[in-house]
């Protein structure tokens, strides 16, 4: 695989010398950065383009290419260099600035140099296979020992988590019956939850997040050295009440002493993390690791997967640009307010806090006042809310708490949805508690700007894998008297989780404001969002949609290449303007479809592109699919080939079907040992077969004594079917007979021999 990988670029490269002629450093050093890519894919590493390193002298460099292990923890390096500088010179003056000097390679199109722990251990000629394979290989063998450690404590973790997690249900359950401190702790963090979450929130769900919050908070304390945040964060605060009611003195070490190596890998490894950006990765990578080491069904359920930055960088660029082109004010002008209603990890809050970077006294009245970011799951709350504050002290050199990070079910969260312009804001309550209070303060708001990525079950493919979204009578009732009355389809799955954030979001924005999403695809050609069409044409004046495919039933065309988050549904990232005063007309609809691309270069297609480049399709949006063929929906518009319902009905009930007959063809209960591709390894198979039954029974007539089920059936020789058994216990003999061999039709387009 290496030495294919080497000859591939070997040819690529003479291929571009010979088009381009060129000397310059980016035309030949991309075959090798090929290379490198496809052979860090084959190591579970990324590769990431312009890698941004804070160095100890705490200056901001770009190497050409970093490999990131999936938790964004450094693993090497890799530098180009102009074949007319001289490569010594250039790479002395890289580590005078502060190149790592771990594991790197230097290269120009002649030399490749690496650097292992501080000093060059091989220089190799580019244009000689196996001096340049054996360079690679060292390259891609070497890691750091916390780096070897921290992996290891990974995989351990997973396995130990289960009985850390039993341990601690139990303690609670038993703590719960015999503490009525620990249980009234409960109750009371109880009933916060069901006025923020959701009147459903269960003591169950409380015990859940008190397990998530025990098990994670030396965590976040330890990657951004930020001891303090359990006292900081207001629910973190009341959790921690309910912990502190918990526990004996020196119990929960003892409950967690299992998962002090993964504590500590987490700690040593943080610590080789020297910026700001990176730790965030860092802490993002380990949350969603785990998340799904620890519940992975409520992992797909709420879309536990973070954004990545490109996609994120881009939108606010786009929605920036929107905002001033259709309402003639940027996202940081006062009055402008902006939510991300399923932040997860903090993103877009914490990308839109760098993007306002360069306006330090606009920015904190943005921080304080308008932006705003809500979060239902208590692990990646918390994430996000230290990612937020961590990075406006990044930028501000000050703390200030974000007080504007909801704990709370957008979807549930309704008082504010429906208002239009004249409206009396009236939702002054009289609880006192801090999280519910702040959940008002946003409702009182007029959100301009919704941005993010709310979240679909990206792995659920089938309604029976039984990981049902809970309903929302409100928003439901909303779907229903707009998206599926306007559907002619007859199956709706309007319930979708991102199609009831569109809902909410379009009720929210009230008369006038933008939309950003990054949802799945399925809105722009699927037949059952043709209501969705429908409606959102009437709603909008005008939406952009930029159609990055993805989807793994397609190929090539809109729909298809890979997927810029790794799954299996495609995916479209849109903007939907709103505006006061819409004309009658559906709106103008800008469509664009990305390449049938690779993953990264979808991501790098989006850092380098503006929306003002994008070269969109514009039209009047309509219900019929916006591009292309529609997904075929099968029930709907395909003869099925046969049909249960045929069994029963003629056609004039109406019931269509290319096969009316229906049979199960030949029953064999053995089709591994009695159908085969060739003749002879058939025979060969069910002579083996007879002959085995023949020696049991010979055994039997010779009067031996035999357990049948234990020594004969029980053994797993052949296959004992019921005939079988009943052959041999009535001591009937069985010979093999070449003419029982036929061609028969296999499951049931394979054409086979079978006995
Ligand atoms: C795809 S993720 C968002 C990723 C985020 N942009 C990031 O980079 O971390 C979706 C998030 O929405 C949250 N979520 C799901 N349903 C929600 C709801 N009804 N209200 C609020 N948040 C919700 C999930 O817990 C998850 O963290």
């Amino acid at each position: 695989m290496s030495r294919q990988l080497i000859n591939e670029y070997r040819a690529e490269f003479d291929r571009l010398r010979q088009i381009s002629g060129s000397r310059r450093e980016g035309v030949l050093s991309e075959p090798f950065k090929d290379l490198l890519k496809r052979w860090s894919r084959s190591q579970d590493l990324q590769f990431v383009a312009q890698h941004h390193i804070l160095t100890p002298q705490k200056t901001n460099i770009y190497v050409d290419g970093a490999l990131l292990h999936t938790l964004r923890v450094p693993f090497g390096y890799w530098e180009a260099k102009d074949a007319d500088d001289d490569l010594d010179t250039e790479i002395a003056a890289k580590f005078r600035k502060g190149y790592p000097k771990d594991n790197i390679i230097f290269s120009d199109d002649h030399t490749a140099v690496l650097w292992q722990d501080g000093r060059e251990v091989m220089r190799v000629p580019m244009d000689e296979a196996e001096p340049l394979e054996r360079l690679l290989i060292l390259f891609f063998g070497h890691e750091r020992q916390e780096i070897a450690d921290f992996k290891r404590a990974v995989k351990r973790f997973a396995a130990d988590l289960p009985a850390i997690l039993e341990a601690l249900r139990d303690r609670i359950a038993e703590k719960h019956a015999a503490s009525s401190r620990f249980a009234a702790a409960i109750a009371d963090f109880h009933a916060h939850a069901k006025d923020a979450i959701n009147p459903s929130v269960s003591e169950d769900d409380v015990r859940e997040m008190l397990i998530q919050h025990i098990l994670t908070e030396d965590i976040f304390a330890k990657v951004f050295d930020n001891p303090e945040f359990h006292e900081h964060n207001n629910v973190a605060k009341e959790l921690k009440k309910v912990e502190d009611a918990l526990f004996d003195r020196g119990e929960k070490a003892q409950l967690l002493r299992a998962l002090a190596p993964y504590y500590a890998g987490i700690a040593s490894t943080a610590a080789l993390i020297q910026s700001h950006s990176e730790k965030q990765g860092f802490l993002k990578g380990l949350y969603e690791n785990f998340y799904k080491v620890y519940n992975p069904a409520a992992a797909d359920r709420l879309g536990v997967v973070y954004t990545p930055g490109e996609i994120v960088r881009f939108m606010i660029r786009s929605a920036d640009w929107l905002c001033e082109q259709h309402f003639g004010k940027n996202l940081i002008d006062p009055g402008v307010e902006i939510l991300d209603p399923a932040t997860g990890t903090g993103t877009f809050i914490v990308e839109l806090l760098e993007y306002f970077r360069g306006y330090p006294d606009k920015l904190r009245h943005k921080y304080k006042e308008e932006l705003h970011a809500n979060e239902v799951a208590i692990l990646p709350y918390y994430v996000a809310n230290l990612n937020i504050e961590a990075t406006y002290q990044a930028i501000s050199g000050q703390f200030a708490e974000f007080e504007n990070l909801c704990f709370v079910d957008t979807l549930d969260n309704v008082d504010a949805l429906g208002i239009h312009s004249g409206h009396q804001f009236d939702l002054l309550g009289a609880l006192s508690d801090e999280n519910i209070e702040r959940i008002k303060r946003q409702n009182r708001r007029k959100i301009s700007v919704i941005i993010g990525n709310p979240p679909y079950n990206a792995n659920q493919q089938n309604e029976n894998d039984n990981n049902k979204n809970r309903a929302y009578a409100h928003i439901d009732r909303r779907i229903k008297n707009t998206y599926i009355r306007a559907s002619t389809a007859q199956k709706t799955k309007l319930y979708d989780m991102y199609a009831r954030f569109f809902r909410w979001a379009s009720d929210r924005v009230g008369d006038e404001g933008i939309i950003a999403f990054v949802t799945n695809r399925s809105f722009v050609d699927a037949r059952t969002f043709d209501g969705f069409r429908e409606i959102a044409g009437s709603e909008f004046s005008r939406a952009y949609v930029i159609d990055l495919g993805g989807d793994y039933r397609r190929r090539g065309g809109p729909g298809g290449g890979g997927n810029v988050f790794g799954i299996g549904t495609g995916v479209a990232i849109s903007f939907w303007i709103k505006q006061r005063a819409k004309s009658v007309e559906p709106m103008l609809l800008d469509y664009h479809h990305t390449e049938a691309a690779a993953q990264e270069d979808k991501l790098s297609w989006l850092a380098r592109t503006d929306i003002q480049s994008i070269p969109f399709r514009t039209a009047r949006s309509t219900r019929e699919p916006w591009i292309g063929e529609p997904e075929i929906d099968f029930d709907d518009t395909m003869l099925p080939l046969a049909d249960p319902k045929m069994k029963t009905s003629d056609a004039r009930g109406g019931d269509r079907a290319i096969f009316r007959l229906y049979s199960l063809g030949v029953v064999s209960a053995r089709d591994e040992w009695v159908w085969d591709r060739e003749r002879a390894s058939l025979e060969a198979k069910v002579e083996h077969h007879i002959a085995v039954y023949g020696t049991w029974l010979r055994a039997l007539n010779s009067g031996t004594k035999i357990d049948l089920e234990k020594d004969v059936y029980g053994r797993g020789e052949i296959k004992w079917s019921r005939l079988q058994r009943t052959a041999l216990e009535r001591h009937e003999e069985i010979t093999f007979d070449a003419v029982a061999i036929r061609r028969g039709f296999y499951r049931p387009f394979n054409r086979q021999w079978f006995y």
